[in-house]
């Protein structure tokens, strides 16, 4: 399904300033229900062993790299737009400074929507991730542009096809926790559909 909104209004320096505005507003907030729920579906698709190398995109504060130590995949770094916390390098998603092939699994809750331009942010969620690795993505849908939500990808199809990769799992349901509805997908890379890719400028 295309994308059912149409491109930012605002500048990209309006953009930054309104998403660092919000995350460092909700800086203490530890989103543990849907990131447990994730990693939960993950280990479905990960070895545990070597331990994967693992990225969360927009991760606001350390917990989600705590979270997932918990669940027995240490090492987890994050990289967000600010950074109080060493695991976490301040870097943007649509230009992350990692090598092509870096990780085995990216983590992305709630925050691909965040994008100013959501095809090239998947995109490098795409090339940042290994040959066979996964991207485990949930974003709101059938959302109001509003709290620095950017995009309304609509369904996990369309969130395969902003990574450029093929649908594992997905799901459609209610965030937990919160009474709004989300798509969630497992996304595994290296098996490209024909003519559906990320990286292209929306
Ligand atoms: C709604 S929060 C999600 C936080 C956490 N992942 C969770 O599930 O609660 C979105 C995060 O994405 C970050 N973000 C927004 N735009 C970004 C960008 N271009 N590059 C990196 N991070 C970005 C924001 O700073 C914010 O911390």
């Amino acid at each position: 399904m295309p994308l059912t909104q149409p491109p930012p209004e605002i500048g990209y320096d309006e953009y930054v300033r309104v998403q660092m505005d919000r995350s460092l507003r909700m800086r203490g907030h530890d989103p543990r229900e849907r990131c447990e729920y994730l990693i939960g579906v993950m280990s479905r698709f990960v070895a545990k062993e070597p331990p994967p190398r693992v990225l969360c995109v927009g991760c606001r504060n350390g917990y989600e790299l705590d979270h997932f130590a918990a669940a027995g995949y240490p090492g987890a770094v994050g990289i967000d737009l600010h950074s109080a916390d060493p695991r976490i390098r301040v870097m943007d998603m649509h230009e992350m400074r990692f090598e092509d092939g870096s990780f085995d699994v990216v983590y992305s809750c709630h925050s691909l929507e965040h994008a100013y331009d959501v095809r090239k942010a998947g995109g490098e969620i795409g090339r940042v991730l290994r040959p066979g690795g996964v991207a485990v993505v949930e974003v709101p849908i059938a959302c109001e542009r509003r709290k620095g939500d950017m995009w309304d990808l609509g369904d996990p199809e369309t969130i395969a096809e902003v990574i450029g990769g093929r649908l594992e799992w997905s799901e459609v349901g209610m965030q937990l926790g919160a009474n709004q509805r989300v798509a969630r997908a497992v996304v595994r890379v290296g098996a490209r559909i024909a003519g559906v890719g990320g990286g292209g400028s929306s």
